[in-house]
């Protein structure tokens, strides 16, 4: 799948535009993301989840003894779990999982009258981990038991891809929120665009470059946020995905990295914010940039009619390197600007992330590690433990606010 020399005319050769070269580029590139995806899901060219639990990860994340599991499955209210030829259990998959949940009531779901949590992953400077902590979130939520549901608004579709989904292949501008909020709108429902993931309790609303258009559209149609059509996009966004989230624990909205259309329309659609960054000062300087452009696109908002309320608003680290002096001072610098509202425990940057990233999988997806077990384990823990920090904002809404930290420190076998 090389690009073929004679496609890519040496440098200096006459009559070639060079920014023809860039078409090249791009069809080149897309060959190469569906080779890297056909290679990570061998053999079916899919994503699947082939995680597993043993009884004792199981009973921790039920909260439950594992007595009380072994006791279900003798008396036939759960499965026997399969077991390999030579009689060794093989663990419980998520769906099984799920299924335990329900059985021995250990489900962590909002009751109905708990407000679902809509939370922008936002910050207009790019390449801060908006991504990574959008489907890591996912994952560690779907693993303690809730219903997600990760909404793709970036035309960049990282999270898409992360999902399994080429957007160039498998994904249509017809599939993502465009005919929802385009100025000539073909869908008036949300629901035409969730799909299924690996994960039997995540949905995903993906994306592709062609959502990109409501951009321009919306742009050209020349109006500002004081009325008419984007006023009425935004909440028309508003209050399609308040009426999906019935259906759901938590909804994950991941925004591209720019002041337009659809990031004001994802930052009043949510009702609470994280705010990721990594421990540098270009990133601290953005952040300060992005949170007081956010100050006065709020108030432009509320003139307009439209209120923003958020339930939480948080600051995360998001590649923090614990080795790295100059990150421990722009962490300290945070610290000081941001107050409680910077989570005290950052995302470390971990060379486990990189690598599952390669395979276009997060770590709650790995069956084992990628590099050493220690590596795994700590880059593991630490996920858990900055995830279990946003899990407990959520609930505190919630009728059971409480969460046991149930979820941390455990590895798929
Ligand atoms: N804690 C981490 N450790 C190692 N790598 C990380 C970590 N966090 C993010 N990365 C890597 O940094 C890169 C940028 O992350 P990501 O795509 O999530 O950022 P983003 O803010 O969504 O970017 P964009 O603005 O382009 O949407 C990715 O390659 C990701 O794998
Ligand atoms: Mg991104």
């Amino acid at each position: 799948m090389n690009a073929n020399a004679t496609d890519f005319p040496a440098m200096g050769a006459k009559n070639i535009d060079e920014a023809a070269r860039i078409g090249q580029l791009a069809r080149s590139g897309e060959q190469m993301v569906e080779r890297l995806r056909r290679t990570s899901f061998l053999p079916e060219h899919k994503k699947s989840l082939n995680i597993r639990f043993g009884i004792a990860d199981a009973a921790e994340l039920l909260g439950c003894s594992t007595n009380r599991i072994r006791m279900a499955e003798q008396d036939g209210r759960l499965p026997i779990p399969p077991e390999t030829e030579t009689g060794r259990r093989v663990g419980y998959d998520i769906p099984a999982l799920l299924n335990m949940r329900q059985v021995l009531g250990a489900s962590p779901h909002r009751a109905p009258n708990d407000p679902p949590s809509i939370i922008a992953i936002q910050n207009f400077k790019g390449g801060v981990g908006k991504s990574m902590v959008t489907t890591h979130l996912a994952h560690y939520l779907a693993v303690a038991g809730y219903r997600v549901l990760v909404v793709d608004c970036d035309s960049q579709a990282t999270t898409t891809t992360l999902f399994g989904f080429n957007p160039h292949v498998n994904i249509t501008r017809d599939d993502t929120l465009y005919p929802y909020l385009s100025l000539e709108p073909t869908q008036d429902d949300l629901r035409y665009a969730v799909r299924q993931t690996p994960w039997p309790n995540v949905d995903l609303i993906p994306s592709n470059l062609e959502m990109f258009d409501v951009e321009y559209e919306l742009a050209a149609s020349g109006v500002n946020a004081r009325g008419g059509t984007l006023v009425s996009r935004f909440r028309k966004l508003r209050a399609g995905l308040l009426s999906l989230a019935q259906d759901y624990d938590v909804v994950l909205l991941d925004p591209p990295p720019a002041l337009g259309t659809i990031s004001l329309a994802v930052m009043q659609a949510a009702n609470a914010l994280i705010v990721p960054l990594s421990a540098t000062t270009p990133d601290f300087c953005s952040t300060v940039q992005f949170l007081s452009m956010m100050d006065q696109v709020i108030e432009q908002l509320t003139r307009a009619g439209i209120q923003v309320e958020y339930d939480f608003c948080r600051i995360i680290c998001s590649k923090f390197n614990a080795n790295d002096p100059s990150h421990a001072m722009v962490k300290q610098v945070m610290e000081q600007a941001f107050g409680p509202a910077l989570f005290p425990v950052p995302i470390l940057e971990s060379a486990e992330i990189s690598h599952a990233a390669l395979r276009m999988m997060t770590i709650y997806e790995l069956e084992k590690p990628v590099g050493t077990p220690k590596t795994h384990k700590r880059c593991r823990m630490n996920l858990d433990e900055a995830m279990l920090q946003v899990e407990q904002l959520i609930r505190r809404r919630w009728r059971q606010p409480s969460v046991k930290p149930t979820a941390a420190h455990l590895s798929a076998n």
